[in-house]
């Protein structure tokens, strides 16, 4: 299978890879359309095909993944549109622009919109992703075999709920930095210096991440298994709760999803 990556950035680029070393199809098969200099000589260097020389290639691939800033995709749709094909996949990547803007851009119907989050890097992202009527399963299927080379993916049916993802899943790895910061800050006022601070919390979120994810046990029952009643944990539980942490968590969620229909709608307006 061929497949052709429009944007050579840190998206387009971890795509690349992971779509080789995942064995989705050979490097020979992986064309890059980069821009610069710098991102063309980054993709000759990894060993991909640059076809900025002859974009008429793009009609040889199956699935055409769209990694450039939302803010660049005209230009790029402008001069992408004449070399597509009727039966080519579209993927994109970029944040916020909609389906029907993709489509009238390109002027053209089969299209997968996808939201990945940062852990891509790793092969251990969370990809949402939502298509057009027109991509019929089989086209799906390739697609999301695609996203599942940088980890797991979920089929979204309404894409209205692509700016919920945005808000859980792609900004998810910031909430989860600010409170372990916060966590490892709070070990240090009690008393610890900065680095056995971080270990005291790294090692504690990886075990208690493991514990939860191999427990049946949900997630009260496992909250229960370390706070006794009447023992330390259940104090520092009465102040999260007395302090609204879970009604703070549920706004700040609420409002990057409505954040995200601002920009989306911004976006798409041009
Ligand atoms: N970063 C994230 O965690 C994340 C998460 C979810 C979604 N996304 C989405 O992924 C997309 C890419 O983000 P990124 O972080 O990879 O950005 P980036 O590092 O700036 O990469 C974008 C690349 O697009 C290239 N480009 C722009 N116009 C082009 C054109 N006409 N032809 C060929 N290449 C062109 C740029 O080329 P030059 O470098 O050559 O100028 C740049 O390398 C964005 O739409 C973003 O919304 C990112």
């Amino acid at each position: 299978m061929k497949i052709a990556i429009a944007g050579f950035g840190n998206i387009g680029r971890i795509y690349a890879r992971s779509i080789v070393k995942l064995n989705l199809t050979e490097r020979k098969n992986v064309m890059i359309l980069a821009r610069s200099e710098q991102s063309k000589r980054t993709a000759l260097d990894d060993g991909f095909e640059c076809i900025h020389e002859s974009p008429a290639l793009i009609a040889d691939a199956e699935i055409v993944v769209i990694a450039v800033k939302p803010q660049d995709f005209s230009v790029l749709a402008s001069f992408l549109k004449q070399f597509l094909k009727e039966d080519q996949i579209i993927v994109s990547l970029m944040a916020g622009i909609t389906i029907q803007q993709i489509k009238e851009n390109l002027a053209h119907s089969k299209i997968i919109r996808a939201m990945p989050n940062s852990p891509i890097a790793l092969g251990m992202g969370m990809t949402g992703f939502c298509s057009s009527s027109d991509v019929m399963s089989k086209e799906l299927r390739k697609a999301e075999q695609l996203l599942s080379t940088t980890g797991r993916t979920l089929y979204i049916d309404d894409e209205k709920k692509m700016d919920a993802v945005t808000a859980v899943s792609g900004s998810g790895p910031a909430y989860f930095y600010f409170f372990v910061k916060s966590m490892i800050e709070s070990a240090e006022k009690l008393g610890f210096e900065s680095s056995v601070a971080a270990l005291l919390v790294k090692q504690t979120m990886l075990g208690a991440f493991h514990v939860w994810n191999s427990s049946e046990d949900d997630l009260d029952k496992l909250i229960s298994t370390v706070a006794s009643k009447g023992g330390t944990t259940q104090e520092a539980l009465k102040v999260f709760e007395q302090r609204g942490f879970a009604s703070t968590i549920e706004s700040g969620l609420k409002k990057a999803e409505e954040r995200g229909r601002e920009l989306s709608g911004e976006l798409n307006k041009h």
